[in-house]
C-alpha cells in the first residue's frame, strides 16, 4: 500500500471507513444493539487492564506463531465470520488473501457476499461459520457444501435472539439492487465518489445476495429471504449441537459461549474450541464483556478444548491481555471490516500488520519470548474486573 495510505492504528483505520463509506453502509459494520451497553464494554474493558513490564531481560526474538482448530498461524489472530463484506467489491475473497498473506485462518460467514468455494481458492485455512437456519436437513447440505469446498473447521454461531433497534437507528438495508433502489441511493453514494468508483469500475452493485445459503453455483437468496427463514427456524437445543459437531466429524468451534455452565456443555457436546463471545455486541445488550468472561471459562475448560476470545479487539496489547487471561488466539470482527471499508485487501493486511507489531511490542516489553508463556501475573487486574456466569453461588469464592 502506498505509504499516504498506510494507517497506524485500527482508530485510523474506522475513521478512513467513515470517510469513505456512503452513510448506511458504514452504519452496518457499526452494528451493535439496543443502548451499546455491551459493544462499548468490549472495548472499553480492555483499558481497566494494565501491564507490569520488566526494564531489562527483554528477548531479542519473539515467538508469535500458535496453531488453531489443527491450522498453524503465524500470530494468535483470526479472521471473525462478519457477514457484511458487500461494502467491498472484492468482498470476502479480499479479506482471504489478506490473512493468507499475513499467514492466518478466517472464519467465513453463512451471510457472506461470495461463494465459499471463490474463498477458499484463495485461503485454504477457511472455518466455515453456520446458523442455525432451516432445521437439520438444510444445515446439513450447507455443511456438506463446505466440506466439498475444502473448509477446514465448523464454526457453529448460536448467540442471536433476533433483538430489534438501536438508539443511533439502524441502516436501510435494500432487498436487492434494482434500477429503482440505485436511483434512491445515488445521492448518498455520490457523496462518496472513491467507493462509487470501485463499484463502477467492476460494473456490478454490492451483492445482496447470500450465495452460501443456497446450492454451490447459484446466486442464493436475497438476505432478507434468508433472515426470514432463520428467524422461522425453531433454535437449536444441545442434542442438535452434538449431532452437528457429529456429522462434522473435524475441527468445530462452538461461536458466543459467555457462561461456564455453557462452556463445559460445549465440551460435553464433544466440539474441539469455543470463542468466548457477545457476537461483537450484537446480540443480548447487557451481555459483559468477552474479556470479563473470559478467566473463569479458560479455568473451567481451558485443559479440555481450545479457548477463543472475540469482542472488543483493537490492539495488539487486546491481544496479549486476552492471551494473558487464558485465551489460545482471539478472533476479530470490526477490526478488519474497516480495514477492508478503507482500503481493501490491502486495508486488512495493514489491521493485521497494525495486531501483529502491537503484539511484538508487548512481548517484548513483558519481557516474554514467545505468546505461550503469558500468564495472569503479567498484567494488572483491578479487582471486580471479571463476571462468573454460569457458576453456581455455593461454588463461588467468598464476598
Ligand atoms: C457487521 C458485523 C457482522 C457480523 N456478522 C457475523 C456473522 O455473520 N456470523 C458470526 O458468527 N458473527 C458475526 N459477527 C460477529 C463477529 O464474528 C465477532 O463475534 C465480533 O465482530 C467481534 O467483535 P469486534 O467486532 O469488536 O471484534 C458480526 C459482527 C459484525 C460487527
Amino acid at each position: 500500500m502506498a505509504r499516504a495510505q498506510w494507517f497506524e492504528t485500527v482508530a485510523i483505520a474506522q475513521q478512513r471507513a467513515k470517510k469513505r463509506l456512503p452513510k448506511s453502509a458504514y452504519s452496518s459494520l457499526i452494528s451493535a444493539s439496543e443502548k451499546g451497553i455491551t459493544v462499548s464494554d468490549n472495548v472499553e474493558s480492555f483499558s481497566e487492564l494494565g501491564f507490569a513490564p520488566h526494564v531489562v531481560g527483554a528477548s531479542a526474538k519473539r515467538d508469535l506463531a500458535t496453531t488453531v482448530m489443527g491450522q498453524d498461524i503465524s500470530f494468535p489472530v483470526v479472521i471473525s465470520p462478519t457477514g457484511v463484506q458487500a461494502v467491498d467489491p472484492e468482498g470476502e475473497v479480499a479479506v482471504a488473501r489478506a490473512a493468507a498473506a499475513r499467514g492466518t485462518a478466517m472464519g467465513l460467514s453463512s451471510f457472506a457476499s461470495k461463494p465459499m468455494e471463490d474463498v477458499i481458492a484463495v485461503n485454504p485455512q477457511v472455518f466455515f461459520q453456520v446458523y442455525w437456519l432451516g432445521g437439520r436437513d438444510a444445515i446439513a447440505e450447507r455443511v456438506e457444501r463446505a466440506r466439498a469446498a475444502g473448509a477446514v473447521g465448523l464454526i457453529a454461531t448460536t448467540d442471536w435472539s433476533f433483538s430489534h433497534g438501536r438508539d443511533w437507528g439502524s441502516p436501510t438495508i435494500p432487498e436487492k439492487m434494482d434500477l429503482p433502489t440505485m436511483l434512491r441511493m445515488m445521492p448518498e453514494a455520490l457523496a462518496r465518489p472513491g467507493w462509487l468508483w470501485r463499484f463502477g469500475k467492476t460494473l456490478h452493485p454490492p451483492n445482496l445476495r447470500v450465495p452460501n445459503q443456497g446450492k454451490s453455483g447459484e446466486p442464493g437468496p436475497p438476505f432478507f429471504s434468508a433472515y426470514g427463514e432463520w428467524m422461522g427456524t425453531p433454535p437449536p437445543t444441545w442434542d442438535d449441537i452434538a449431532w452437528l459437531r457429529e456429522l462434522w466429524g473435524g475441527p468445530f468451534m462452538l461461536k458466543g459461549v459467555m457462561r461456564v455452565d455453557d462452556a463445559k456443555r460445549a465440551v460435553d457436546a464433544g466440539v474441539s474450541a469455543i470463542s468466548v463471545s457477545n457476537h461483537g455486541g450484537n446480540n443480548l445488550d447487557g451481555t459483559p464483556a468477552a474479556i470479563r468472561a473470559l478467566p473463569a471459562i479458560a479455568d473451567a475448560v481451558g485443559d479440555q478444548v481450545e479457548v477463543l476470545l472475540d469482542g472488543g479487539i483493537r490492539r495488539g496489547s487486546d491481544v496479549v491481555k486476552s492471551l494473558a487471561l487464558g485465551a489460545r488466539a482471539v478472533m476479530i470482527g470490526r477490526a478488519y471490516l474497516w480495514g477492508l471499508a478503507a482500503a481493501g485487501q490491502a486495508g486488512v493486511e495493514n489491521v493485521l500488520d497494525i495486531l501483529r507489531g502491537g503484539i511484538d511490542s508487548a512481548l517484548m516489553g513483558l519481557g516474554c519470548s514467545s505468546v505461550h508463556d503469558l500468564t495472569p501475573e503479567h498484567i494488572v487486574i483491578p479487582e471486580g474486573f471479571t463476571r462468573l456466569l454460569g457458576v453456581p453461588a455455593s461454588e463461588r469464592p467468598g464476598p
